[in-house]
């Protein structure tokens, strides 16, 4: 898909490139990437012209169009093996329940060749500990959903992804006023990549 993406008034395009920062460095020419709660769509919008991108949710939020979409049920990805080279879950898993998060990480590692890129709010302070969970009781009301959210902070998180076998290779802590600066919450981008514990070789780490 060509062309510049058009944005919605309001903060979209600030959000996108946010996200967009982080995820680039990440990307090889060609990769394909899969957005795992893609919302409204548009990170991939952007990343389209270069990469074969696909986007799952569990509910579709699409404001702009995407060459591949599917719905699915919120931890089954519905994808072989090794499917994608990066995988991206943008401020998703905080609204998965605690106890299903092994489950839906561990399909984004199964589905992904290379990288998993994970955004998250980290709270830090009781200010962002509050809301954070305004936020997750507000979108389990909009859902109309009774079941469990869950913020991490970075340690919880980074023991969590170690249990899953996943590598962290980055943990970085955003500016709190880069993403919205009505929202300076706490927030954390995680670089994971598969490791099944072995020593990595000098060429698996360049
Ligand atoms: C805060 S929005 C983030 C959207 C997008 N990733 C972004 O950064 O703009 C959370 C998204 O996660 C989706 N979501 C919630 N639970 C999910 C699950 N189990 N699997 C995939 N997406 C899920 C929601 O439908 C929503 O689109």
């Amino acid at each position: 898909m060509q062309g510049v993406v058009s944005y919605p008034p309001g903060t979209a395009r600030q959000l996108t490139m946010s996200t967009l920062a982080f995820i680039r460095p990440v990307l090889r020419p060609g990769d394909r990437v899969l957005d795992i709660g893609c919302g409204e769509g548009f990170v991939l919008a952007e990343l389209a012209s270069a990469h074969e991108v696909t986007g799952v949710d569990i509910a579709d939020h699409r404001a702009t169009r995407l060459p591949r979409f599917a719905l699915y049920d919120g931890l089954r990805l519905p994808f072989a093996d090794g499917s994608y080279d990066v995988s991206l879950l943008a401020f998703v898993l905080h609204h998965v329940p605690n106890d299903l998060k092994p489950v839906l990480v561990r399909e984004a590692r199964r589905v992904s060749r290379r990288a998993i890129v994970v955004l998250e709010d980290t709270p830090r302070t009781l200010l962002d500990r509050i809301a954070c969970h305004l936020h997750g009781r507000a979108y389990r009301r909009k859902v109309g959903s009774t079941a469990g959210f869950g913020f991490y902070d970075p340690a919880r998180w980074e023991a969590f992804f170690a249990q899953l076998e996943l590598r962290v290779v980055t943990s970085t802590a955003f500016s709190r006023f880069r993403r919205d600066w009505r929202r300076p919450w706490a927030r954390t981008c995680f670089v994971l990549e598969p490791w099944d514990g072995r020593p990595r070789t000098a060429g698996e780490l360049s």
